[in-house]
C-alpha cells in the first residue's frame, strides 16, 4: 500500500508510522510522499533526511484552500498514494481532497472523539475535568474531527496531570494507534459503512 503523510509540524506520529514501515510491523507498504504545509517541520526534515519523497507546499502560493488542496491532490496521485494519513496537520482538508480520496484518508487526534474536537484537545479535557481521555484515528469527513471513528485507545487523567503530562502520554498511545490502524487498513480488515467503522480480525 502506498502510503502518504500531511503534516505541518513536529512529525511524531509520520515518525512512528515511518517505524513501523521499516519495522515490517506495517508489512506491505511504503512512504510515497510527504508533503508539509509549513517550511521546515521536523516532520518534513527527518522525511528528507531518509531519502523519503519530502515537500513543502506553501499554501501562500495559492488564491483558496481549494486550489491548494487541488495541488496537494495531483502530487498524491502523481505519486499513487493510496491511503492520505494527516498527523499534525493543521489545515482543514477541503471537499476537492476528502471526496477524492474518502474512505482513505484518515486522521489521528489527541481526545476521545466526539469530545473535543479542534484545537488543545488535551487542554480542553483538562479543563472539562473528564477522568479518562485518549487519542482517536478516524476517516476524514468535510467536518472537523467529525469522521467515521476506526480505532481509540484511552488515557487516564491524573488529578496533578498538566497539559504537557497528559499530551505526552497521550503521544505515546498515538503512536501505537496509527500503525496499528494502518497494518489493518493495508491487509483490507477495516470496512466503512455509514457512520460505522468495522474491523475483521
Ligand atoms: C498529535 O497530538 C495529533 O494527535 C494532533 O497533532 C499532534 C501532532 O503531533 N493532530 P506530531 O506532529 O505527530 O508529533
Amino acid at each position: 500500500m502506498n502510503i502518504a503523510v500531511l503534516l505541518s509540524g513536529r512529525g511524531s506520529n509520520f515518525m512512528a508510522i515511518h517505524r513501523a514501515v521499516s519495522d515490517g510491523e506495517i508489512r506491505d507498504s511504503k512512504i510515497v510522499s510527504v508533503i508539509s504545509s509549513r517550511p521546515g517541520a521536523k516532520g518534513l526534515e527527518y522525511a528528507i533526511e531518509r531519502g523519503l519523497n519530502g515537500k513543502f507546499l506553501s499554501p501562500k502560493d495559492y488564491a483558496s484552500p481549494a486550489q491548494y488542496d487541488t495541488a496537494i491532490a495531483g502530487e498524491l496521485e502523481a505519486n499513487g498514494a493510496e491511503v492520505v494519513c494527516l498527523a499534525g496537520y493543521m489545515r482543514i482538508a477541503t471537499e476537492v481532497l476528502v471526496d477524492r480520496y474518502y474512505g482513505r484518508i484518515m486522521n489521528i487526534h489527541p481526545s476521545l472523539l466526539p469530545a473535543f474536537q479542534g484545537l488543545d484537545a488535551q487542554k480542553q479535557a483538562l479543563e472539562y475535568g473528564v477522568k479518562l481521555s485518549g487519542c482517536t484515528v478516524h476517516f476524514v469527513d468535510n467536518g472537523v474531527d467529525t469522521g467515521p471513528i476506526i480505532a481509540q485507545r484511552g488515557v487516564d487523567v491524573y488529578d496533578n496531570d498538566t497539559v504537557k503530562s497528559l499530551s505526552e502520554r497521550i503521544l505515546e498511545q498515538e503512536h501505537l494507534l496509527y500503525p496499528y490502524v494502518l497494518s489493518l487498513f493495508e491487509q483490507g480488515k477495516i470496512k466503512v459503512e455509514g457512520r460505522r467503522v468495522y474491523i475483521n480480525q
